[in-house]
Order: C-alpha cells, then sequence, then structure tokens
C-alpha cells in the first residue's frame, strides 16, 4: 500500500527519511538497502550521519547496494555515481559492505546470494526513471546497460560544475527495485509535482517506470511543492 506524508518541507523531509529508515536499521542491523544518489536524499543521509556521530545509531552492519552508475568512467571521475554514494553514505555512516553495480550478472548473483533488498530509497526522475529506468520501462526490466534520455541527461547537469553528463548508464532493474520488502520514494520541489502526480494517481505504464512503486510496500515523503 501506498502511504504518504505529503506536509512535509524539504528540512522535514530530511528528518522524516532518516527516522524512517534509523527504526528499520535499528529492527534490523543488517538491513540490505538500495541507495540512491540524486540531490533529493542528501539531507535524510546527513541527518543519518548526525546520528551516527553522536553514538545513537549503528550502521557497521548494514549493506549498501548501488543503484546505479554511468558507463566508461575511469575510476575517481568525479561524476562516478559509486563515488558519490561513498562521500554521501557508506563513509559518513561507517558501512563496512557495499555491493558495487559493475556489472549486471555479478549484481544480481551478490543480490541473490544476500536473500535480496530490504529496503529501496529512491528519488524520483523528472521523467519517471527509477535509478536509470527510463520510459518505457516494465516491471519485469532486468540489471542492464541503457542509454539516457535527453530530459535525464538535463537533470543530471546539475550535479558537478561544466563536466559533460555520460550518455550511457547501467541501472539496477525495475525487478530489483519492486522485489525490496519496503520502498522510501523522496521527492522534492514543484518540478516534481506532474511527474509524481502521474506515478501516483495515473495508469501503471512503463511510460512511468515509477508507477508500479504503487505494488510494493511504499512510503512516499514529499514536500508541498511536489505534493500540495
Ligand atoms: C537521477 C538518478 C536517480 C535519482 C533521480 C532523481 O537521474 N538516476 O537515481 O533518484 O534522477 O534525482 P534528484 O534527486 O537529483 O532529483
Amino acid at each position: 500500500g501506498v502511504q504518504i506524508l505529503p506536509d512535509a518541507q524539504a528540512l522535514a523531509l530530511a528528518g522524516a527519511g532518516a527516522d524512517w529508515l534509523a527504526r528499520r536499521i535499528e529492527h534490523k542491523p543488517d538491513l540490505t538497502i538500495l541507495v540512491a544518489t540524486g540531490q533529493t536524499p542528501m539531507g535524510m543521509y546527513a541527518a543519518l550521519a548526525a546520528r551516527v556521530q553522536a553514538g545513537t545509531l549503528d550502521c557497521s552492519r548494514v549493506t549498501a547496494v548501488q543503484l546505479d552508475e554511468y558507463v566508461g568512467l575511469e575510476p575517481g571521475d568525479p561524476r562516478s555515481l559509486s563515488g558519490w554514494m561513498e562521500r554521501a553514505f557508506v563513509v559518513p555512516l561507517g558501512l563496512r559492505n557495499v555491493v558495487p553495480l559493475d556489472d549486471p550478472a555479478t549484481f544480481t548473483a551478490r543480490l541473490r546470494d544476500l536473500g535480496g533488498v530490504d529496503v529501496a530509497i529512491l528519488g524520483l526522475g523528472p521523467n519517471g526513471h527509477l535509478g536509470f529506468n527510463e520510459p518505457p520501462s516494465g516491471p519485469d526490466a532486468p540489471t542492464r546497460e541503457v542509454t539516457l534520455t535527453p530530459e535525464s541527461v538535463a537533470s543530471n547537469r546539475g550535479y558537478w560544475d561544466g563536466l559533460a553528463v555520460p550518455t550511457h548508464a547501467i541501472t539496477a532493474g525495475m525487478d530489483v527495485i519492486l522485489a525490496a520488502r519496503e520502498t522510501l520514494l523522496l521527492v522534492s520541489g514543484a518540478h516534481k509535482r506532474a511527474i509524481l502526480g502521474a506515478a501516483l494517481d495515473g495508469p501503471e505504464t512503463p511510460d512511468v517506470p515509477a508507477s508500479f512503486l504503487r505494488r510494493t510496500a511504499l512510503t512516499v515523503l514529499a514536500d508541498r511543492d511536489a505534493r500540495p
């Protein structure tokens, strides 16, 4: 079912997201988490890191699973999404276990060995993508290499100063995302309002991959700009 918490402002969203995930880590210290990068969850990750540094939350047994990555970058490239996940999530939370998204077969085998994903933390692409499952992506779309749509390239341009956005990526499949036992979708800003409406209120369709999240145990944290 879908639980919508629509009244959070951007800062409250970070705190509410941190509360949501901290409760689950306290309940299951070896939680396996699919971890989105992008701007939206950064406040939440910082709020969790503050708890770890204060000694009120222990994430040392948590496993982070990478959601998406650009293809063709050299090691250490500042655009690397695995580097972003390291800096924003893995290091500040003191994690020791990471499942990188290197090639689809290895990733899929490692996830199977882990027993799948417990919790998916997701942002919403401006075209309804999840990870880099670009439209059209059906619920069975596997972990694979994809060509980014012009819309996604444009929206990712804001992540770094002046560097070109890669045109190809690898993404955890819709099958992986939808099999997560619980999902938290974070959405902020008026530019996400129409696509969030399509995802939650429109038909389930590969043209809006996020619309399939309604099949899952989904919690949506949206600020008023995104969900008035
Ligand atoms: C990006 C990423 C997603 C991210 C989404 C939203 O293109 N591939 O993993 O969740 O789009 O990004 P943002 O939170 O920056 O709006």
